[in-house]
């Protein structure tokens, strides 16, 4: 009896694991892939993720030529094995390499830059994941899908007769997001001009606040949150720092330092 059950289990279990698809394989064309590349200022020192990396040609491109490292995750087989014997004949294979992977369970964390170009839902299912495991300053880029609720740095448009058999239009959009600080909580900070409470409320890259002092309650105007370095004006001085786990240190434009540490 107990076999039974677990027989009718088995097939469930299986069809649990079965990867989401996250769309189906599409190339970005060249002229695209360069542009993401150029756009998110890709050079030696980074490390490229691209989910859902097709024949590889983000990655490949990434360190033929901006000298970057990186991998890239695939489902499908075949363009696993035809990416890393391109990746070889490039003379590239120290660099990259492209592994055989569902893209939603690959850990992402070692990115300071991440590419995607998937379903429209994809990228918004994998929106959470993305905050959570990058870190501050990573950045993001979405070939013609964007993040929702994510204010993006920037974005491009660009038009290609190429699209028109892929998409049923010239438009092609890339979106580069930058993964911010966690800043949402109360912080003590040290002021030149004396102590302060700040009380920070976050979505994602949105930022508002209140600083209290002995005096009461102020607003924090002018906000800016981009990965780490966080800005805001307080009594017409403005102050700008940056964000490392639960402290911050930064300058005051009219002169000096503050900082500040998380108390929750
Ligand atoms: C639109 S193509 C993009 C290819 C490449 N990134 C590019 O821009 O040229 C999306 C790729 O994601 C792969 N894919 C779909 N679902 C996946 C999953 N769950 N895990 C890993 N790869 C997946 C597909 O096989 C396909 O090659």
């Amino acid at each position: 009896m107990r076999l039974l059950a677990l027989a009718l289990l088995l097939p469930l279990a299986a069809l649990a694991d079965k990867p989401v698809d996250a769309g189906p394989y599409v190339p970005s064309p060249q002229s695209v892939v360069s542009k993401m590349l150029e756009y998110a200022d890709v050079g030696p020192t980074d490390f490229l993720v691209d989910l859902g990396s097709g024949d590889g040609r983000i990655v490949r491109t990434a360190a033929l030529v901006f000298g970057a490292s990186g991998f890239g995750v695939e489902i499908k087989d075949e363009l696993v094995r035809q990416a890393n014997a391109d990746a070889q004949r490039e003379g590239i294979a120290d660099r990259v390499k492209f592994v055989k992977a569902d893209l939603f369970k690959t850990d992402i964390s070692r990115a300071t830059v991440l590419t995607l170009y998937l379903l429209p839902e994809t990228v918004n299912l994998l929106r959470d994941k993305l905050l959570a495991e990058l870190r501050p300053g990573t950045r993001v880029l979405s070939h013609d899908y964007p993040l929702s609720g994510w204010i993006p740095e920037k974005y491009v448009q660009m038009d290609l007769e190429e699209k028109v058999q892929i998409s049923g239009v010239t438009t092609t959009l890339i979106y580069l997001y930058v993964v911010p600080a966690k800043v949402e909580g109360r912080w003590t900070a040290s002021l030149p001009g004396g102590p302060v409470t700040l009380d920070l409320k976050q979505q994602i890259t949105r930022v508002s606040g209140t600083a209290r002092a002995k005096g009461g309650d102020v607003a924090l105007e002018n906000v800016a949150l981009r990965g780490e370095r966080l800005s805001f004006r307080l009594a017409g001085k403005t102050y700008s720092g940056r964000v490392q786990g639960a402290a911050i240190e930064g300058a005051v434009d009219s002169g000096g330092a503050w900082n500040a540490k998380r108390v929750r």
